[in-house]
């Protein structure tokens, strides 16, 4: 133990000595106990510009290839993904949508207006019976965000019924008229999204009480067991937070929260694309930021619920820039490196949580705000993110293994400090330890010394996302600008793992 101590501080001096900025970490595998639920993962489907029509669904008669109407190769990317949870319809739509104009007949489903986003027309064509195939067909949870702002108790109890009841019940009879026998199975329900806002403009007090109405009869049919998500607070609403854990904590297992990286609500959010780096330090502190807001929801709901027996559910989180000039539908924006470090920092922060934090949903899976994937008629493109999250993916389901982490920070715009290192570490199933490793200095590369004490590694092995340009993206014309490449500048060198990070990059190494 001293010898290892002492390992630590060479470590250290020699990292002070170079001019070169360097990094030191030390990964304590005897202290991995906590599992990082694999829904950290987790995605977010809304019908916001296009996001579900052109994103997700085409209809089968389309000349786009598809699989009963799904995109072929966005489904393609997206199993790809291991995408553990998807949440849908909303955001903002789910608390005027009303699920049974989106059964049936195509046809016959009657239109609406989408009044939140744009006021276009939404024909239902994408509804129930098409989310859950879905989500049956990659593998994942669904995740259904119900209507309280202006549904009814009766029309959640009884989407419940249509989508999991197996019995001989009203519900479950009209699911076999359309074409399906078997119950899904549907664990994540959310009661109402953003109610202090898009979703009825209530109190929290006032809220509580409508939480306990609906969820009360939204009921356990045969043995789908729900998990009931009460619609939480926006970022520093901690007051949001502190009502509902003491009015309704003991009826809920999860309680959301949404943190956006965003300069503001009102007015310019800024270019995606083009930026300064005084802008990309700046939001790499907002991004980080999310952990002290964390820190701050989970004391609240530690001082209600000291066994955390409710999951803090962050359904909604990314980053939003100003819409891309020219875009023909709502918060289409592009995703560049920058976009790349908010997802690896902030999923770094959330693997630190897991304790509390039992679910994310990055907003939103194609073609919205910080995406995946954006397509332009038949053309997709995986954006910097969607490599984040495929370089990440081996985390979920994986023991979290504690780290020590000293590295050079740099002071960022609004008083914000921000460590030009972040990083996780896991132990899967098999026994293989990853790490992710972010080098968030633009032009500088690191060295990082990694001691794993009581590991000998026999061999190394990753893959590295990086670019020329922090301002780098993929588009319809360069589709692999930024894109994964094996990393090889790994080594073990005297039980020493030291890894040479070039500047702006991101790296997820495989130990053997
Ligand atoms: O993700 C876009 C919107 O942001 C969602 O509809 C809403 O819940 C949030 O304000």
């Amino acid at each position: 133990m001293k010898k290892e101590i002492l390992v630590s501080a060479l470590l250290v001096a020699s990292m002070s000595l170079s001019a070169q900025k360097s990094a030191v970490i030390r990964i304590h595998t005897e202290q991995g106990k906590q599992i990082i639920p694999k829904e950290i993962y987790g995605q977010f489907a809304e019908h916001l510009g296009s996001c579900i029509y052109g994103g997700l669904w085409v209809g089968e008669n389309s000349d786009i290839p598809n699989i009963k109407g799904y995109r072929k190769d966005v489904f393609d990317a997206l199993k790809e993904l291991k995408v553990p949870v998807l949440r849908w319809p909303g955001g903002c739509f789910a608390d005027e949508y009303h699920w049974m104009d989106g059964i049936g007949p195509k046809e016959s489903r009657p239109k609406m207006v989408n009044n939140n986003w744009g006021g276009v027309v939404e024909d239902n064509s994408f509804g129930t019976n098409e989310f859950l195939n879905l989500c049956e067909m990659l593998g994942c949870e669904p995740y259904i965000s119900g209507n309280v702002g202006s549904g009814s108790v009766e029309e959640l109890a009884k989407w419940v019924e249509y989508m999991t009841s197996e019995g001989d019940s009203p519900m479950a009879n009209l699911r076999r008229k359309n074409g399906r026998d078997k119950a899904w199975k549907v664990k994540f329900l959310g009661v109402g999204n953003e109610s202090w806002g898009c979703g009825g403009s209530m109190t929290a007090e006032y809220y509580s009480d409508l939480y306990r109405r609906y969820s009360t009869y939204c009921r356990n049919y045969d043995d789908n067991r729900l998990f009931k998500i009460a619609s939480g607070a926006s970022d520093y609403d901690y007051n949001w937070t502190d009502v509902l854990m003491k009015d309704v904590g003991a009826r809920m297992n999860g309680l959301s929260l949404h943190y956006y990286t965003v300069t503001g609500w009102n007015g310019s959010k800024g270019s995606a694309t083009n930026f300064s780096k005084d802008d990309y330090y700046w939001a790499m502190g907002k991004c980080l930021e999310i952990e002290n807001v964390i820190k701050k929801h989970i004391d609240i709901m530690d001082k209600y619920d000291p066994k955390k027996n409710v999951g803090l559910m962050v359904d909604e989180w990314g980053t939003w820039w100003d819409q891309e000039p020219g875009a023909k539908t709502a918060l289409y924006q592009q995703n560049s490196m920058r976009d790349a470090f908010v997802a690896s920092l902030t999923l770094d922060v959330f693997n630190r949580h897991t304790d509390r934090i039992k679910m994310t949903n990055i907003a939103q899976v194609v073609n919205v705000l910080q995406s995946m994937i954006l397509t332009k008629g038949k053309e997709m493109v995986l954006t910097p993110t969607y490599y984040v999250f495929d370089m990440y993916k081996v985390h979920q389901d994986a023991t979290y293994l504690p780290i020590d982490l000293i590295c050079d920070k740099v002071s960022v715009r609004d008083n914000r400090t921000v460590p030009l290192m972040s990083a996780t570490a896991s132990k899967d199933k098999e026994g293989i330890i990853h790490i992710s490793l972010s080098n968030v200095e633009t032009d500088e590369s690191q060295e990082v010394s990694i001691e794993i004490p009581g590991v000998t590694v026999n061999q190394v092995s990753g893959q590295i996302l990086t670019s020329k340009n922090i301002t780098d993206y993929n588009s319809f014309e360069h589709p692999n600008v930024v894109v994964l490449k094996d990393f090889k500048d790994a080594k073990v060198s005297k039980g020493v793992l030291k890894v040479e990070l070039p500047a702006k990059s991101i790296v997820t190494l495989t130990l053997k």
